[in-house]
């Protein structure tokens, strides 16, 4: 699994607004946990860290956000969420670097619930274990 932005279906139209969805047959994982992040300034850079085991899809439902992300195979990726009707799929050992407009409201839902234990804060550290999951 490697992180992929998709496209939501959007039903409705200009005169009338739009709706977005997901439903569970579209995800890979049961959601056990969602959260939201809000109010950025600027100059933050969020995440700085990578998931043992969480799988997680995002949604920037205003404003922008840019992901700057490296996944086990060291593969880099820039993705920019910029609508409603666009997610971003993350599965697990992906380190990321996240910037949003002040106005971005990123909303997560993950396969699992908070557990730092699963967090990779170091990058020194994810560097070794993808290594050591790539032998
Ligand atoms: P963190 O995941 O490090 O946020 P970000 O990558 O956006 O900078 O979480 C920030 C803090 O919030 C950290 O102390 C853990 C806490 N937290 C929870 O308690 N529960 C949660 O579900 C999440 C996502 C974070």
């Amino acid at each position: 699994m490697v992180p992929e932005k998709i496209k939501l279906n959007s039903i409705g139209e200009v005169n009338t607004g739009y709706i977005s969805l997901l439903e569970g047959t579209d995800l890979p994982f049961d959601i056990k946990r969602s959260y939201w992040i809000y109010s950025t300034p600027d100059d933050i850079i969020r995440g700085k860290h990578a998931h043992k085991e969480l799988q997680q899809i995002i949604i920037a439902v205003s404003g922008e956000i840019n992901f700057k992300l490296e996944d086990r195979f060291n593969k880099q990726y820039n993705i920019s969420l910029k609508h409603p009707s666009e997610a971003l799929f993350l599965p697990p050992f992906v380190w990321r670097e996240i910037t949003l407009s002040k106005d971005a409201v990123l909303i997560c839902f993950a396969s699992k619930e908070y557990n730092e234990l699963e967090y990779i804060r170091n990058y020194d550290e994810f560097q070794n274990l993808i290594k050591k999951y790539n032998k």
